[in-house]
This record gives structure tokens, C-alpha cells and sequence, in this order.
């Protein structure tokens, strides 16, 4: 009993101050220099880090616990079947206890000495966010290519007119955040995409108290930026659910958009096979609604659902019940159609709520049965 409470009492002597949470996806290489770093600019403060590794395939997560093992300030907190920045900050940060969490990047392209003042200036209490900045004055962005950097400040202010804020650079993935105006914020969060801040700025309850501090952006020297190329759609996905968000989830609309390619999609492949290859009318729309399906289905599976993309025989089980799903779908749609038109409703209204029926139930039976399926390896 005695002997309990002393060792409560001795852990409690240096209670976590700081947790830094670091999203990693292929970074191998990297996590060593990160920890190494952390340790040589965060001297005299109780720190902790969280690497928040999507199950990346060059086994980020073992080298993470290696070194856990070797040192106790270091965690990992492995997600299997998942993908996402935000997402992957929220739990990480969820999965700490410290009055202080701070994000970085785990390639050392944020400058991790800002640490220290970020946390000093938290601590006197005046501010709940301290953000690193690459466009106030005296940041920078390095050496990037010039087309990065446009589309970088078009981003930016495409989210003032949107997001009401100010901020000098809104995609920020650098900064360190009180416990509580997190967790005030935390279950409005919408988890879609990369731009956590952003997202913490235009979620409920009320303003965060910001301060700014500029850092130049560094050259990533190993691994690759994961971003690039998914960045826009994903981009668009998070100002879509703060703008919409409330209405509909943001999912339906983004299933809605693909469902409206693959209309086209249809009417491509029977305008070929009915028209240029001259086969009979009935194998041309069969052939085009399998293809419109199979479209359908890739897209929704890199655009809509790319948080929880299916791989290999996942993909094939996939599209054969998005095939099945669908042709009820299609039955539901036809049916509803019939029987509005028989009550003497108009014809293209008739057919639009057919539609309407089709899709969502398209949409409720993916969302739950395809793409939410418990992730075995
Ligand atoms: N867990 C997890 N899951 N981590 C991820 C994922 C993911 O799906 N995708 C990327 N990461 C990790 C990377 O391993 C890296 O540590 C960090 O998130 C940033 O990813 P990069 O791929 O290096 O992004 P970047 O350098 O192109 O983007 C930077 O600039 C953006 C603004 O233009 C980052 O600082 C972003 O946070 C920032 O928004
Ligand atoms: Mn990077």
C-alpha cells in the first residue's frame, strides 16, 4: 500500500508537460531524426511524442517502437485500414493527457526549435494556439518550385472567403494547441483531409486566441511529400463539409458528383458500342451499365472514400457488391418512378425522385456494407 503510493507520488513528479503528435506515413528514415531533434531543442521541458502511423508499408510503426523501447518519451499509435493527416492528428492527440499538444511534420520540414517559445508563450496563458507561420514576415517556404507556391497562396485565399479568419497560412500543419481549446473543439472536428488547422478554426465553439510565429519551411532531405497530388480534392472535401456539411454529409455530395461522371460515363460507352461498334442496343446498355458501374465504383473508392481505399482482393469484393448494390438500387429507382408516375405525377419529376431513391440507397448501403468493413490483413 505504502509502497504504491510512493511510486505514485515519484511519478508524479515529472508529469508530461508537452505531447507532440506526428503524423507519419512512410517516414522510416525519418522518425530517428525526429526524436534526435525533439531531445536537442526540447532541454529542460517533459515532453512526449506520438508517431501516428497509418500501417505505412515501409514499417514506420517498428522502427517507431524500437526506439520506444529504448526510451520512454517516445509512443506509437499504429492505425490499420485507415488513412488521413487530420484524422491521424486528432487520435494521436486524443491519446494524450498533457495540458499542451503540439503537430509537426515527421520529415523535419517544420522547424522544431520553435518548440520551446510556442510553449512559452501558451504557458503565460493569453493565447490557446501558437501556429507556425511560412507568410508572416520573416518565414519562408525555402526553395519551393514556383507552381507550389501559387497554388499554395490561391489555397490560402480561397479559405479566408470562405473560413473567416485571417491567418497568414491556414494550411500550417505546425503548431501547439492548449488541452482545452482542443478538446473543446474536438468532437466538431471533421476529420476529412489534411488541413487540420483550418479545420480547428472553423469548428464551434467560438475563436481561438492566435498568435503567429514565422519559421522557414525546410527541404524534406528523405522520403517523399505524400500530398501533392491528393491535396485539392481533399482540399475541397473539408471546405465542402464546413460549408455543407450541415445539410448533407459531405460524402453523399461527393458520391452524387461521381455518380453525375458516371451518367456520362454511360452515355460515352453505349454512344461507342451501340453507334461506332454496332452491337445490338441491349448488349450496348448492359455493357455500359456494368462499365458506368465499374467507374463508379473506382472513383468513389480514390475520391469519396480514399480515407478507406480498398487494395487487391478488397477492391474486387468491393466492386462486385457495389455491382449488386447498385442493380437493386437501380430497382428501386425504376420502381419508385413507376409508381409516382401512375399517380399521375410528372414524368421528369417522377423519374428525379427515382433517381433520388436510387442514390441514396446506393449511398447507404456503400458507406456501410463496402467501405466500412472491418480491415483484416
Ligand atoms: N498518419 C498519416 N496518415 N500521416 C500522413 C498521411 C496519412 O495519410 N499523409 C501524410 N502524412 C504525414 C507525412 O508522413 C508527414 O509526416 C506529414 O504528414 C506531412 O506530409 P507530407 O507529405 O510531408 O506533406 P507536405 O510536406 O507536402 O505538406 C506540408 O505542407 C502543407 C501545406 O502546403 C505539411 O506541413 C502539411 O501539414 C501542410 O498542410
Ligand atoms: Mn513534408
Amino acid at each position: 500500500m505504502e509502497r504504491s503510493s510512493r511510486n505514485f507520488k515519484e511519478n508524479m513528479a515529472s508529469p508530461v508537460e508537452l505531447s507532440v503528435i506526428v503524423p507519419t506515413y512512410n517516414e522510416r528514415p525519418n522518425v530517428g531524426r525526429v526524436v534526435e531533434a525533439l531531445d536537442a531543442s526540447l532541454a529542460g521541458i517533459s515532453w512526449e511524442v506520438i508517431f501516428v502511423d497509418d500501417d505505412s508499408p515501409d514499417r514506420t510503426a517498428e522502427a517507431v517502437r524500437s526506439l520506444a523501447r529504448r526510451d520512454r518519451r517516445v509512443r506509437c499509435l499504429q492505425r490499420i485500414g485507415r488513412r488521413g493527416l487530420s484524422s491521424a492528428v486528432i487520435e494521436g492527440a486524443l491519446s494524450s493527457s498533457s495540458p499542451y499538444i503540439a503537430v509537426i511534420d515527421g520529415d523535419l520540414q517544420h522547424d522544431e526549435r520553435l518548440l520551446p517559445e510556442m510553449l512559452s508563450r501558451l504557458r503565460e496563458g493569453r493565447h490557446d494556439i501558437v501556429i507556425g507561420s511560412r507568410y508572416a514576415p520573416g518565414g519562408g517556404t525555402g526553395n519551393w518550385e514556383k507552381s507550389r507556391v501559387s497554388v499554395s497562396r490561391w489555397a490560402t485565399r480561397l479559405s479566408r472567403a470562405v473560413i473567416h479568419t485571417d491567418l497568414s497560412d491556414p494550411m500550417s500543419g505546425f503548431f501547439m494547441i492548449t488541452r482545452d481549446a482542443f478538446s473543446a473543439r474536438a468532437r466538431n472536428l471533421s476529420t476529412l483531409g489534411f488541413k487540420i488547422l483550418l479545420d480547428l478554426f472553423a469548428s464551434a465553439p467560438g475563436g481561438l486566441r492566435y498568435l503567429e510565429l514565422p519559421y522557414q519551411f525546410r527541404q524534406r532531405s528523405l522520403g517523399e511529400s505524400k500530398l501533392d497530388t491528393q491535396a485539392m480534392w481533399e482540399y475541397a472535401m473539408l471546405l465542402g463539409d464546413k460549408l455543407f456539411g450541415r445539410f448533407v454529409p459531405i460524402r453523399f455530395l461527393a458520391f452524387v458528383f461521381v455518380g453525375g461522371l458516371g451518367v456520362l460515363v454511360h452515355l460515352a460507352l453505349l454512344a461507342l458500342l451501340y453507334r461506332v461498334a454496332e452491337l445490338g442496343f441491349v448488349t450496348s446498355q448492359a455493357a455500359a451499365t456494368l462499365g458506368a458501374m465499374t467507374s463508379n465504383f473506382a472513383l468513389n473508392n480514390v475520391l469519396t472514400y480514399r480515407d478507406k481505399r480498398l487494395r487487391g482482393w478488397r477492391w474486387l469484393r468491393g466492386w462486385i457488391s457495389f455491382c449488386a448494390a447498385c442493380s437493386i438500387g437501380a430497382l428501386a429507382n425504376v420502381g419508385i418512378a413507376y409508381f409516382l408516375f401512375e399517380m399521375d405525377t410528372q414524368w421528369l419529376l417522377a423519374g428525379l425522385a427515382g433517381v433520388l431513391v436510387g442514390a441514396v440507397w446506393n449511398f447507404a448501403l456503400s458507406q456501410t456494407y463496402i467501405w466500412n468493413r472491418p480491415h483484416r490483413a
